[in-house]
């Protein structure tokens, strides 16, 4: 494998991800981004983002040579093979994908990129993008592909380097194969399509896992309803190999930056072209439930007098991530349901090991502790939103000690039932009957 001169724009989780990861098979990679302090902490190997095996591959790809950070894109791709964006594709305030960044770094680059330079779309675009990049690049000596990335925060590197597939599309063939080539060395099954077939199989796949998520949380509160128990459902479910055992734990609903926003920006895309997407649409509603789900199931647990009131009332969280791993709050629906919580009245004490200080977006909602033992201390019970291993550690008996109340709902199944039944803690868990 020959190694390439790759430009990346955008250093974000996606951006920094890919720069490092293909430096480390070789490559020798510039990644660039408007935000010079950034830079100017990267070139020095600060890495700002959680994500494991980052900060390493980074510093590797520094002391090899291979890996470079630069302030802005036009001077960066002079001598350019392949440029990748990364940059961000926010939902728009109609639920459509906010295109403004990519069409500014194009704009950016479009004369400075040398003949015979490929553009790559890696950032998730609405079908139809990459020959729009084409058009605005108006050059038809740079060829447009697009190859969309399926990297999960908080294992971003392991996914990068060892993929279930690697989508490439391209009107050109030629340049199609060439990205491609630059993943030769993972020996993943590479899917070589045009360019609306890969913008499609981004949203097609991370709407598919939104909609298996609201599948399996809507089972999750018929088993309650039905003296079942949803971890043995999904266990027999999913030894179908058609199913699969992964993506069926229940939760307080899918969030993160990307399922959010591509379920909205499907639906957008759908519509456009005259289909209404009922099934999407449903998933999507069900989401918006379930997160009202969890906070009535917090008020009949904790909730005051007859009609469960939760004015007043001290409530600890643990995590307000969207997931475990990860320090980003974007659309996390642990802060949404702690939200509406705060909007019963109820006074609320958080902690969240990917989270330190003074995080904006808090204040007013909850007050954040670094000691989950002062998130239980006076409260009427515990919420665990967000699957922390460090939760698990936690000495039960001591938390039982300092609850008010000995009760904890666990959103997400995440601790042993009978493990706080025996520190005199009733456990109220998703698709199951409280134990305790
Ligand atoms: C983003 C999108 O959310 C996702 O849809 C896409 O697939 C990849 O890019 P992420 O890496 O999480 O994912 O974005 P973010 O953390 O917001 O970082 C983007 C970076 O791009 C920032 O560092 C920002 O400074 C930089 N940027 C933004 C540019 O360099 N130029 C711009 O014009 C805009
Ligand atoms: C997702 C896709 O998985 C990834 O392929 C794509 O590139 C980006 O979007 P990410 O946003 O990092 O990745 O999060 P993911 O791990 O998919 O989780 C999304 C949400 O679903 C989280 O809120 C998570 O807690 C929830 N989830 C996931 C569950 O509730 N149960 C599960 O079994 C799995």
């Amino acid at each position: 494998m020959f190694a390439r001169r790759i430009v990346v724009v955008g250093t974000g989780y996606v951006g920094l991800t890919t720069g490092a990861c293909l430096a480390s098979l070789g490559h020798r990679v510039v990644c660039s981004d408007v935000d010079a302090a950034k830079v100017a902490r990267l070139s020095r190997g600060e890495v700002g983002i959680l994500e494991p095996g980052l900060a390493e591959l980074v510093a590797e790809g520094i002391a090899a040579g291979r890996l470079e950070f630069a302030v802005g894109s036009a001077g960066a791709v002079a001598d350019a093979e392949v440029v990748f964006l990364c940059v961000p594709t926010p939902m728009g305030a109609d639920g459509a994908a906010d295109l403004a960044a990519v069409e500014s770094v194009v704009s950016e680059v479009a004369c400075a990129l040398p003949s015979g330079c490929v553009l790559v779309c890696k950032s998730t675009v609405p079908v139809g993008t990459s020959a729009r990049v084409a058009e605005l690049v108006g050059r038809p000596d740079v060829p447009t592909v697009s190859n969309p990335e399926f990297l999960r925060e908080g294992s971003a590197v392991h996914d990068f380097l060892n993929p279930d597939r690697i989508v490439v599309g391209s009107d050109s063939q030629d340049a199609a194969e060439r990205v491609a080539a630059l993943y030769a060395r993972l020996g993943a099954p590479t899917v070589l399509t045009d360019a609306a077939s890969a913008e499609l199989v981004k949203y097609a796949a991370n709407c598919f896992l939104a909609t298996k998520l609201s599948y399996v949380n809507a089972v999750a509160e018929l088993c309650e309803r039905l003296g079942a128990n949803i971890s043995d459902v999904t266990e027999g479910m999913g030894y179908d190999r058609r199913i699969g055992q992964s993506f069926l734990q229940p939760g307080p609903g899918w969030g993160g930056s990307c399922l959010p926003k591509d379920t909205a920006a499907m639906m957008r895309v759908a519509s456009s072209v005259g289909f209404e997407f009922e099934l999407l649409g449903a998933a999507i509603d069900s989401n918006a439930r379930q997160r009202e789900r969890v906070v009535d199931k917090v008020a009949d647990a904790c909730g005051e007098g007859l009609r469960r009131s939760l004015e007043g009332v001290r409530l600890g969280l643990l995590g307000l991530t969207f997931k475990a791993g990860t320090d980003d709050l974007r659309d996390s629906p642990a802060l949404a349901v702690a939200e509406l919580l705060a909007a019963r009245g109820a006074e609320l004490v958080a902690c969240d090991p990917g989270l330190c200080g003074d995080e904006p977006g808090l204040q007013g909602v909850v007050s954040l502790v670094d000691d989950p033992y002062e998130a239980a201390k006076g409260s009427a019970g515990l919420v665990v939103l967000t699957e922390w291993p460090q939760f698990r550690a936690l000495e039960w008996p001591r938390v039982a000690g300092l609850l008010a109340g000995p009760v904890v709902v666990d959103t997400r199944n995440h601790l042993d039932p009978d493990m706080l039944r025996r520190a005199g803690i009733t456990c109220h868990g998703a698709g199951r009957v409280a134990v305790g």
